[in-house]
């Protein structure tokens, strides 16, 4: 499916002021960035306007502020050095936003220029899309560009506000996320292995519901297989469970068999007395689990049969992990199923989130086709969803 908005090469932006959205959202450990994905993800876009003679003003979020005013510990400062060390390029800064410093050095941004704002969460109103907000960070710019993939399924000021005011069109990372989330459920290559694991049934209904439309094979794992388990009529011991969500599991796998779409749940199950590092697990098959006993991770047997599905797929979607592969000793099934992926030749597209800091634990990032820099925009997109910022864009 092609991507259906206009993008930076639709429009001139040849001396032109760009004000555009990243996702700048990036953790930190000692104001020092810890994971630069994001920023790294923005750079094509940045570059393509530095060299086609754009002054660049970038703002985003970081993190959820009070929106009271300034947090220092979630300023944009570290991003913006951040992008500076990475291309090369000078990158100034300002602790603004909204006021008059902010204005005074946008003004100052000449071609080929690149400024970074202050976080724009440190206002409440741009959360709620206040329309002031919205023209404010228009009045910075000739050119809206959102590439802020991460946050486009929020409708905050930053995001959709400036499209209402000035042309409005797509960077390069929210156009390859976009299309690549939109058109592997639209033409996947057979036989297309979705993999969702995670802990709630709850929080991927909507992702499960979509999955078991498009894939040929579901594979569940993590801690929501627990709520399928009672489903089927298993014990699950002191597992995570979702007793309101036991009756809609049961449908979905009704659902699945009338759709002609395989789930495969673990066979068997890694075990514990207690949730804790120090705990030590045990093997026991998915309809045994003892009454004292938790599930951590999927079983040797399971493990595969997971693997045995990737191997034979051609397209694979991945969301959320095994089980708590945060302990090293419960990580097992997630590491199993993550080399398979990137031991396969299969197209491979990684959902956000999870599945993410998995891959990046297990140092597999550069052998999957594509990883999302987007937790909730993602499976918003995978659920089918229209993501607001997306929207607000100008059509191609
Ligand atoms: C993310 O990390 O998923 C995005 O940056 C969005 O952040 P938010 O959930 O705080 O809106």
């Amino acid at each position: 499916m092609a991507f259906t908005k206009k993008t930076v090469r639709d429009v001139d932006v040849d001396g032109k002021r760009v004000i555009m959205r990243v996702d700048f959202n990036v953790p930190l450990k000692d104001g020092v960035v810890t994971d630069d994905t994001r920023v790294r993800a923005a750079i094509p876009t940045i570059k393509y306007l530095k060299e086609h003679n754009a002054g660049i003003v970038l703002m985003s979020h970081l993190g959820r502020p009070k929106g009271d005013g300034p947090e220092p510990e979630l300023s944009l400062k570290p991003a913006a050095d951040k992008l500076a060390e990475l291309t090369g390029y000078e990158v100034k800064f300002v602790d603004d936003t909204y006021g008059e410093k902010a204005a005074a050095a946008v003004a100052e941004v000449k071609p080929g220029d690149i400024l970074v704002l202050e976080n724009v969460r440190f206002l409440k109103a741009e959360k709620k899309n206040d329309p002031e907000v919205a023209k404010k960070l228009a009045s910075y710019g000739d050119i809206f560009v959102l590439d802020a993939f991460g946050t486009a399924h929020r409708a905050q000021g930053s995001v959709v506000g400036p499209a209402e005011f000035i042309p409005a069109v797509a960077g390069f990372l929210l156009e390859k996320e976009v299309d690549t989330l939109t058109s592997i459920f639209a033409e996947p290559e057979c036989p297309f292995v979705a993999i969702v694991g995670g802990s709630k049934v709850s929080s991927k209904i909507g992702v499960l519901d979509h999955l078991i439309d498009s894939a040929d094979t579901l594979i569940i794992g993590g801690g929501m297989a627990y709520t399928f388990f009672l489903a089927k009529g298993y014990s699950v011991g002191t597992s995570l469970k979702e007793e309101d969500w036991i009756e809609r599991a049961g449908e979905m796998l009704k659902k699945a068999e009338a759709k002609g779409c395989k789930i495969l749940l673990p066979v068997d199950n890694v075990v514990a007395d207690h949730f804790g590092e120090d705990a030590t697990g045990e093997v026991v098959d998915s309809d045994k689990i003892p009454d004292d006993r938790m599930g951590m991770d999927i079983g040797p047997k399971t493990v595969e049969l997971y693997c045995e599905a990737v191997k034979a797929a051609k397209t694979v979607f991945w969301n959320g992990p095994m089980g708590v592969f945060e302990m090293d000793q419960f990580a097992k099934g997630t590491e199993a199923v993550a080399r398979a992926i990137a031991d396969s030749d299969c197209t491979s597209i990684i959902g956000g989130g999870d599945s993410v800091a998995a891959i990046n634990k297990f140092g597999l990032a550069d052998k999957m086709s594509w990883i999302s820099t987007g937790g909730g925009a993602s499976m918003e997109l995978v659920e089918g969803k229209a993501l607001p910022g997306v929207e607000a864009l100008l059509d191609a």
